[in-house]
């Protein structure tokens, strides 16, 4: 039977003082109820119900065909959030629930699959996901009976002087079997403090009724980290960093210096690969062996083979060969396909283009919408001139041709194989193969014009 897991998140997050819901707060640039949502169904849970409430309308478009969503329209507490659930619960096969909280990002896919083996294997109609950590204020705390059975969570606000001790608290996920979690939903009372129907009193009534209740305790204590405010995100923010950057480090990738660099949890790096001060890694992002990526490169879902070295390099959703050099100042928009010993220089941008191998385009060039062949050399400032205000159109370039100087190609345009363009020109026309097009006006020169015309004013040294 199919397991479901239920992710609260309907709070505001004031203390965030924002205008989205606090689990679009981002961590290493993906929101916090995506990391969440991410260790769920990596643990294997087939379906998934958020909870929404604050600015719904922003997290039910972002889950879009992701995730089923349910509507809190007043904010009552975590037991309350769950009750919203409830009717979506009851009408599917699910055999385990497991609530999660969407704050609580750290929360990962080993500590969610042991707790449910746990749960299972020890026949608990809910299980705790706890953690020991050193300072436990704010949380609420798992409290044992004489025997370490447990037997409540009690909340800051509720908790005595002895209470506020416990430094083993409730990380927020917990596993249920459905039936008694639809039972304890409808037994929990708002009689506290803050009058909420708080989720974790399910635990004293399920004990006052005999029902076998455990805690499974984390490994990983910084499962249960969450972040109220965007000091804590920062927290929360430079932990991963340096937890990726560790794994990456332990795999044979270099990092010699640290600063600035931010590396996505899924990007996939060789051995003996260096990452310079500066360069950020986002999500999708495959790169080889023996490379040098940065300083102060930005890579999103780009691929780059191995040997190639990229400084200061932006490349979204491109690829690039084996041992090329691109940089300083180079940017690789989407579609773009550099292929092996490819050179780009300073000031070059490329989009929507395949470069083929030992290309060499140097300097202050841009090539959109092109199709460029092998060794083919770009001279200083070459534009593929590829959108007439209507339309984009292609240009062809062919093997080892040669573009001159400030050469404007007026899309669509063919240049032949080994044909060359001289500096200057504007070429409109096809350039046949091993030809040569020049396409600016001859040179004239007037003798002693500036003797006659004294275009200057006077002499200022
Ligand atoms: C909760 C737990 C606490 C635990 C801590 C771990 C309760 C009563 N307390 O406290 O034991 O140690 O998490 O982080 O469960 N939410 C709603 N609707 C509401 C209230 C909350 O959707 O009416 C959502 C929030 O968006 C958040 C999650 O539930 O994602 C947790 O709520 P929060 O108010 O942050 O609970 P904590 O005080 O952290
Ligand atoms: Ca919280």
């Amino acid at each position: 039977m199919k397991n479901c897991a239920v992710i609260l998140a309907g709070g505001e997050g004031t203390r965030m003082h924002s205008e989205k819901p606090k689990v679009m707060a981002e961590l290493l640039f993906k929101p916090m109820i995506d990391h969440v949502f991410d260790a769920a169904k990596k643990a294997g849970v087939s379906d998934i119900c958020v909870v929404t409430g604050y600015k719904a309308e922003i997290l039910e478009a972002h889950l879009e065909g992701r995730a089923h969503t349910v509507r809190q329209t007043e904010r009552l507490g975590t037991g309350h959030a769950v009750m919203q659930a409830a009717d979506y619960i009851r009408q599917n096969d699910f055999e385990n629930i497991l609530i999660l909280n969407g704050d609580a990002p750290f929360i990962d896919s080993e500590t969610i699959s042991e707790a449910l083996v746990y749960h299972t294997n020890r026949g608990f109609i809910q299980t705790v996901i706890s953690a020991k950590i050193d300072e436990p204020y704010g949380y609420g705390r798992i409290v044992r009976d004489f025997n370490g059975d447990f037997c409540a969570i009690v909340e800051e606000a509720s908790a005595d002087k002895e209470t506020k001790k416990i430094n083993e608290i409730n990380s927020g996920a917990m596993w249920f079997k459905k039936d008694a979690l639809l039972y304890l939903l409808s037994k929990i009372k708002n009689d506290n403090s803050k009058k909420e129907y708080y989720l974790t009193d399910t635990v004293k009534i399920a004990v006052d009724e005999k029902m076998s209740v455990g805690a499974y305790t984390a490994k990983n204590s910084d499962a249960v980290l969450g972040a109220n405010t965007r000091v804590q995100l920062n927290g929360l923010n430079e932990r991963l960093r340096r937890k990726i950057l560790e794994e990456k480090m332990l795999q044979g990738v270099s990092i010699p210096i640290t600063d600035g660099v931010i590396i996505d949890g899924s990007a996939v790096i060789g051995s003996d690969t260096v990452i310079l001060p500066g360069t950020i890694i986002k999500e999708g992002c495959i790169i080889g062996k023996n490379c040098i990526i940065g300083p102060n490169t930005v890579l999103y879902k780009t691929k780059v083979g191995n040997g190639s070295a990229l400084n200061q390099v932006q490349a979204e959703e491109a690829s690039v060969g084996d041992n090329c050099n691109l940089g300083p100042f180079v940017h690789l928009r989407p579609n773009t396909n550099i292929k092996n010993s490819v050179h780009c220089g300073n000031f070059v941008e490329v989009k929507n283009s395949t470069v083929d191998s030992h290309t060499s385009v140097s300097h202050l060039t841009y090539v959109g919408d092109s199709d460029v062949g092998k060794g083919v050399n770009f001279g200083c400032g070459v534009v593929t001139v590829n959108f007439n205000g209507k339309e984009k159109n292609r240009c062809t370039i062919g093997d080892d041709a040669f573009i001159g100087c400030n050469t404007n190609l007026i899309a669509p345009v063919k240049i032949g194989d080994r044909a060359y363009t001289a500096a200057g020109s504007t070429i409109t026309d096809e350039v046949p193969d091993d030809a040569l097009a020049i396409a600016r006006s001859r040179q004239t020169v007037k003798e002693g014009w500036v003797i006659k015309k004294k275009p200057y004013r006077e002499k200022k040294y």
